[in-house]
């Protein structure tokens, strides 16, 4: 890759002597990981969980990249979320406030978590669920969706969360990839004041195909009339409301699996990314108490993001809870019913931690500052983001109108693949360069490198790379080990390849300049440019699409799609803006309404190289509206012109 500038963001922010004289993270942390090696690990792995059985072996790297840590351990994960702070003594302390879209609230103490998710063990075990099986969890973001994770980490049923956003096709596929034998859903939640339905799209995904599925356990939530098919269907309240609140959490292996979570890929099919028990606990709570700094007895800690993805798995189900953190969880949008939402819910929980999506904040900032200035900021004393990457214009207005210029900011690199925070400021010791997640955590080795995988000087950017095995890793892709090694392991060969672009400023600081791959970021949510193309061709008036992410000044990227009309389509003559309507409408069907396209353009032709490879580089050019770059590799080099005369007509 090219060798380019420093960036002109400049400006640092040290860390204040108040912060760094209470911080939890020193800057002797990265001696002692450097000094340790695995050992390290074995330490944090021992102060911060409690096992049933010790762990005699470190890492076994015997058979790369199949990675075993700590593997003769034994432990729980939901006994480490919840029952030892229960027995250590603090069963009263908070562990759940849960806000509701409409404004209903509940908190859940440890001690009453420890009997919803005991109740939650039995009743799954009373529907036939045995360690080992697969349980689908498609749920809003409530109380229940943590309380069903953990259940299956106490029974050792591997959970596979679907987002709630997702369509019943996506749920089929996902359920059939693992042959879950329960789902849990609900009636629907609230979104935007109105009711969003989850129990249809279970119904529709389950009347063809995913046979596997014994049971659907149904929380009653936004009560809207949903269908219960006998002997199949159970509702919560019965079976969970009539359990036992006895429940004896299962000794797990430690690299017992904990969970299957899909994302998008490189092809149109997702993976299932597996992760196992000992190593992620270990690192999940290792980061987030140095990362945010936190303190369990008198910390409020908010993390934004939906158990439907990685962050509301690390960040919200496991390491806070892990961790003893009292926690709030909220259901809804950041404008319903008002714009003021977040702020609101700051300042009722007195939130001294926030966790949240760059997107979110841009959003914010167009709605102005006048908004957050009406309410309480004054408990929150770390902030952090996560993602994608964070433009300093928003950073700072972050820092400034949320943070009250008194916060660190920590902005998070990692994925669902890497399970922890890999790259991130460490509050009260890192001086922070807006933009940048700057440095790797302590035991994690980053690098920067070119096309034949060696390290790039400082100012210069390449890909990725992380070069040795870390504990939170994934394990496999679900069901399939070669696309595991194939996608992650093959392009740099003993390294693992995250898919990202990154430079390395002049002080050998990591920025990450995006992904290089055929994934899209869109609102700091993953979707792939094949998926996406597949599901438009697969509507009749379609003959070929190619997709691409285009910078967008919101949600980071947006998807656009050119596509070109099937003869049929052509002969109907259509209005174009009504097809492209039903297009966008199409694919949020297929797929989800986050992966509906912003702009659909319906084009004469797509341009191709001799070899019939679609060169997307230059459709992203006229998606973000600049001059068309080289065309010379395509095979009609007068294609590009026909695409941008169509589109100005
Ligand atoms: C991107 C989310 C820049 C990156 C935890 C990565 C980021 C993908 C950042 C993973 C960040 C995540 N700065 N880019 N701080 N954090 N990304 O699997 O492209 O949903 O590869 O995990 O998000 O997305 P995933």
């Amino acid at each position: 890759m090219a060798s380019d500038t420093t960036p002109a963001e400049t400006q640092t922010f040290a860390p204040s002597p108040e912060f760094t004289a209470q911080a939890n993270a020193g800057a002797e942390l990265y001696d002692q990981a450097e000094a340790e090696g695995v050992d390290f690990w074995a330490r944090q792995a021992r102060e911060l969980l409690t096992w049933n059985k010790d762990f005699t072996e470190v890492l076994d790297w015997s058979n790369p990249p199949f990675a075993k840590w700590f593997q003769d351990g034994t432990l729980n994960a939901c006994y480490n979320a919840v029952d030892r702070h229960v027995e250590a003594g603090n069963g009263d302390r908070v562990a759940i406030h849960f806000e509701g879209e409409p404004g209903d609230s509940r908190s859940y103490t440890y001690a009453q978590l420890k009997d919803e998710v005991s109740k939650a063990a039995n009743a799954m075990e009373g529907l036939g669920v045995v360690k080992g099986d697969r349980v689908a969890l498609y749920l809003p973001m409530i109380a229940e969706a943590v309380i069903s994770m953990l259940a299956c980490a106490r029974i050792g049923a591997i959970h596979s969360v679907v987002f709630g956003g997702f369509s019943a096709d996506a749920l089929r596929s996902r359920v059939e990839d693992g042959q879950a034998k329960l789902v849990v859903t609900a009636d629907g939640s609230f979104r935007r004041g109105k009711p969003s339905m989850l129990k249809p799209a279970v119904d529709e995904a389950l009347s063809e195909g995913a046979s596997s599925v014994e049971h659907v356990l149904v929380v009653r939530r936004n009560e809207a009339e949903v269908e219960m098919t006998e002997g199949r269907d159970v509702w919560w309240h019965d079976a969970v409301g009539s359990a036992s609140t006895e429940h004896t959490p299962a000794e797990q292996g430690a690299e017992d699996p904990l969970f299957v979570l899909y994302t998008s890929g490189t092809t149109g099919k997702p993976k299932g990314i597996m992760h196992t028990t000992g190593g992620y606990l270990t690192q999940g709570a290792f980061t987030h108490k140095y990362v945010f700094d936190l303190k369990p007895e008198t910390d409020v800690y908010w993390c934004t993001a939906d158990v439907g993805w990685v962050t509301g798995h690390s960040y919200v189900a496991y390491a806070p809870l892990v961790n003893g953190s009292t926690q709030v969880i909220y259901e809804g949008t950041p404008d319903s019913p008002h714009r003021g939402r977040f702020w609101e819910i700051v300042q009722k929980y007195g939130v001294t931690i926030m966790y949240t999506s760059p997107t979110a904040i841009r959003t914010m900032m167009k709605w102005g500052e006048e908004i957050p200035g009406e309410y309480d900021l004054s408990s929150l004393r770390v902030l952090g983001t996560v993602g994608e990457a964070i433009n300093p214009e928003a950073w700072t207005w972050f820092h400034r109108v949320i943070g009250g210029g008194r916060c660190p900011i920590v902005d998070t690199w990692w994925q669902t693949e890497t399970g922890a925070i890999m790259i991130s400021q460490l509050p009260g010791v890192t001086v922070a360069k807006p933009g940048s997640a700057q440095v790797p955590m302590p035991g994690i080795k980053v690098d920067v490198v070119d096309d034949n995988g060696q390290p790039v000087p400082n100012g210069t950017s390449g890909f990725l790379v992380l070069r040795e095995p870390w504990p939170s890793m994934l394990r496999t892709i679900w069901g399939d080990d070669d696309r595991y090694v194939d996608t992650y392991w093959s392009r740099f060969g003993d390294m693992y390849f995250a898919g990202d672009g990154a430079k390395r400023d002049e002080d050998g600081d990591v920025w990450i300049l995006g992904r290089v791959d055929d994934v899209m970021n869109v609102s700091g949510h993953r979707l792939s440019t094949p998926e996406i193309e597949s599901a438009l061709v697969s509507h009749p008036s379609v003959a070929e699409a190619a997709v691409v992410g285009a910078t967008d000044e919101t949600t980071g990227q947006a998807v656009i799609a050119f596509v070109i009309l099937s003869d049929q389509a052509d002969a109907e003559g259509r209005d174009k803006a009504e097809l492209a309507e039903e297009m966008r409408a199409h694919v949020g069907k297929e797929i989800s309404p986050i992966a509906k396209p912003k702009k659909v353009l319906i084009v004469p032709e797509l341009p191709k190289t001799r070899s019939g490879k679609i060169m997307r580089r230059l459709l992203k050019d006229v998606a973000e509206d600049r001059e068309v770059g080289d065309v010379s590799t395509l095979a009609d080099q007068t294609v590009m012109q026909q695409i941008v005369d169509s589109l100005a007509k």
